[in-house]
């Protein structure tokens, strides 16, 4: 190799809820070598810490002053929040329920911009819904992971069942339509596909197969690329 050196890669994957976003971010990381960014479970962290605090999302304000010098550390599958690890709170279906009106707001979108972006030094899988179209624009590969809305709520009831909890699932279509229609249609940071993303269609696609799209993509790029 010369001297130049090799840029580490920033891939973003985002998509509606259920689509199999983290499942992939986190295998194609491990292929990669890269550090993995699920900034769902940053959202989620906010909104147990918010909801913890007695703070509605009407209450601008208090928000700002909730997160001003917030901190968001990541160990091994943990996640913490001012210190305090809420990796099982934070899947409860009160966060559930709450994440999309707290993640919609300006206040909690502004406050973990940067904190997300610090993450990117050494390269980096980072999913979500708006990584590739405001938090990492210029990434290396943006993927736009979707799947036919039956088929999500499919696979979040299946994973329900299988760790024994009661899941019903009509009641899981809805909710998935209506946390898409949410996400879709907020005024900050929409979910949407980035400029130049790849669209990937996963109804009828394994983990598998998606993980090799991403992955080949990547070393296609690594191949061919030095700064
Ligand atoms: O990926 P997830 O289901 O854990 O995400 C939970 C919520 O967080 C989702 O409804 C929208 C929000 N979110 C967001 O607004 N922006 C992101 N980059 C990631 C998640």
């Amino acid at each position: 190799m010369s001297d130049k050196m090799v840029r580490p890669l920033l891939i973003t994957i985002d998509g509606p809820a259920g689509a199999g976003k983290s499942t992939v971010a986190k295998i194609a990381a491990e292929k990669l070598g890269l550090p993995y960014l699920d900034t769902g479970a940053i959202y989620r962290a906010v909104t147990w810490l918010l909801k913890e605090e007695d703070i509605a999302p009407s209450e601008t304000t208090n928000i700002e002053a909730a997160l001003e010098g917030i901190s968001v550390s990541f160990s091994e599958d943990r996640i913490a929040v001012n210190g305090r690890d809420v990796t099982d709170e934070i899947r409860t279906s009160d966060v559930d329920v709450a994440v999309s009106s707290y993640s919609a707001l300006k206040p909690v979108r502004d406050a973990l911009i940067g904190l997300q972006r610090e993450q990117a030094l050494k390269g980096l899988v980072a999913d979500g819904r708006d990584m590739g179209t405001v938090v990492f624009p210029d990434a290396d590969i943006k993927i736009f992971l979707t799947a036919d809305a039956a088929e999500r709520a499919k696979r979040r009831y299946k994973e329900r069942l299988a760790r024994g909890e009661k899941a019903e699932y009509e009641e899981i279509l809805k909710y998935v339509n209506d946390r898409d229609l949410y996400d879709m249609n907020r005024k900050i940071a929409p979910l949407r596909p980035a400029l130049g993303c790849v669209i990937l269609d996963s109804t009828n696609m394994s983990i598998e197969q998606v993980t090799d799209v991403i992955v080949s993509l990547a070393e296609e790029l690594r191949g061919t690329r030095v700064n």
